[in-house]
């Protein structure tokens, strides 16, 4: 069935609800070049200000997904993956895969790199000498199958139609609408193969939904989507008021998660690993697994070292260490109460360890290592944050969006970053 663009955005402009006919024709043709940037750029801002309904979200991200290739992941164990809406020092994935792995599923984590001050999965685990992001259908198939656990690249044809419009998104101001992120999202995500899904869906000042409630129409609108397409889903909603853990960077962060493996890491870290691999493995039909028991046991991080070689990367190598290092020291004793997200995510971002541009390259040891964490007690010239950078004239604007970042109280108030109180609800 065939429309005239123009119709199809008017019926949009005027609050009208797309058919699914209509969307099917639209998201097709403008992948294949008959609908025109312009006349897309015109439907999605229409999008943004009247909004889908549930049914034309399930339809929007079914074309979409239609504009590419579905995997089909012939593999033994359960399939079951995990995706975060982005946030600062969020390196989840990367003890999350192998212990779920480890556990009995196969986890296919299909990535992204970073664009802005939340970091990208793949530029993190690119810091690890010889590692290869790129693989072959075959390749993802074989490791899920050998490792149980694969983070690479998204494949070209996983929903071409997503990349296209997000690329004109990022540039017409209509990202930030639940129906066009949620469907971006899962457009992927289920073009993947996987057969669960859990989504970590952050809010907080680090996170792109600034507020629970906006959080909680993203999730809800997230679960829908994937339950209509067959996919068990299940959204976590976390707090990103403060980075999680205390490295925000790259490199810096595989080490962090490489402690996570080992036994150690910060708490907040472990738990909400802890929490996300028990909705995965209930998703994949074992939850009679505890995960602890397999983290402690070491299995994980085995794990951890076969998927990194698997990929060409040495598990065992130094990882890259920065030319220069800045130390923030605390101005005065007391509680360190707040530690802004947004604030240490832009820094790192201008450190290095981010891009401003699809295609820059990105500094592997660039990032911040955070001493003290909300709760913290602090003593008047005690490190708080050390900056990591190989550019040192990157070093000033980095303490500028560091101007407010933390404030230090007099009394001991403030609740210590155990990792409890993260997980603020669970969507299923
Ligand atoms: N992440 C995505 O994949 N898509 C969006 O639209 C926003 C965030």
């Amino acid at each position: 069935m065939s429309f005239a663009a123009v119709d199809v955005i008017r019926a949009k402009r005027d609050g009208g609800r797309l058919t699914g006919e209509q969307i099917a024709w639209v998201v097709d043709a403008y992948t294949r070049g008959v609908v025109a940037e312009e006349q897309m750029a015109a439907l999605a801002m229409a999008i943004f200000l009247r909004g889908m309904d549930a049914g034309e979200i399930v339809a929007w991200t079914g074309a979409m997904i239609d504009s590419g290739e579905r995997l089909t992941l012939d593999v033994s164990r359960p399939t079951v993956d995990k995706h975060s809406t982005g946030g600062v020092g969020d390196k989840i994935t990367l003890p999350l895969a192998p212990l779920v792995a480890a556990c009995g599923a196969a986890v296919p984590q299909l990535s992204g790199r970073g664009l802005g001050h939340t970091g990208g999965t793949l530029d993190k685990l690119e810091s690890v000498p010889g590692w290869r992001a790129e693989l072959s259908t075959v390749e993802i198939v074989r490791q899920l199958d050998e490792v149980g656990a694969v983070v690479c690249a998204a494949t070209e044809g996983l929903a071409p139609a997503d990349r296209k419009l997000y690329a004109l998104r990022d540039v017409t101001g209509t990202v930030e609408s639940i129906p066009l992120i949620a469907s971006s999202i899962m457009s992927k995500k289920i073009a993947e193969g996987s057969s669960g899904l859990v989504l970590d869906v952050k809010t907080g000042s680090g996170a792109f939904m600034k507020t629970p409630d906006q959080a909680r129409e993203l999730a809800r609108t997230l679960v829908e989507i994937g339950t209509a397409h067959g996919v068990s889903t299940t959204a976590v909603l976390t707090g990103m008021g403060t980075p999680l853990g205390r490295a925000v960077g790259n490199a810096v962060e595989v080490a962090e998660a490489v402690e996570v493996l080992q036994g150690g890491g910060p708490a907040d870290v472990v738990s909400l690993t802890l929490t996300l691999a028990r909705e995965m493995l209930a998703l994949a039909g074992l939850s009679t697994v505890d995960p602890v028991e397999v983290l402690a046991s070491g299995a994980a991080y085995r794990t951890w070292r076969r998927m990194i070689l698997a990929q060409g990367g040495d598990p065992d190598a130094p990882l890259p260490t920065p030319r220069h290092v800045q130390v923030v020291e605390a101005s005065q004793d007391g509680v360190l109460s707040t530690l802004d997200a947004c604030s240490v995510g832009l820094a790192a971002w201008r450190l290095g360890a981010g891009r401003a541009r699809r295609g820059d390259p990105v500094q592997h040891a660039a990032g911040i290592l955070c001493h003290a964490k909300p709760g913290d007690a602090v003593v008047a010239g005690q490190p708080l944050l050390e900056l990591h950078t190989d550019t040192p004239g990157a070093v000033p604007s980095a303490l500028k969006a560091l101007e407010s970042a933390f404030t230090i109280s007099a009394d001991d108030e403030a609740p210590a970053s155990t990792g409890e109180g993260l997980v603020l609800e669970i969507l299923r």
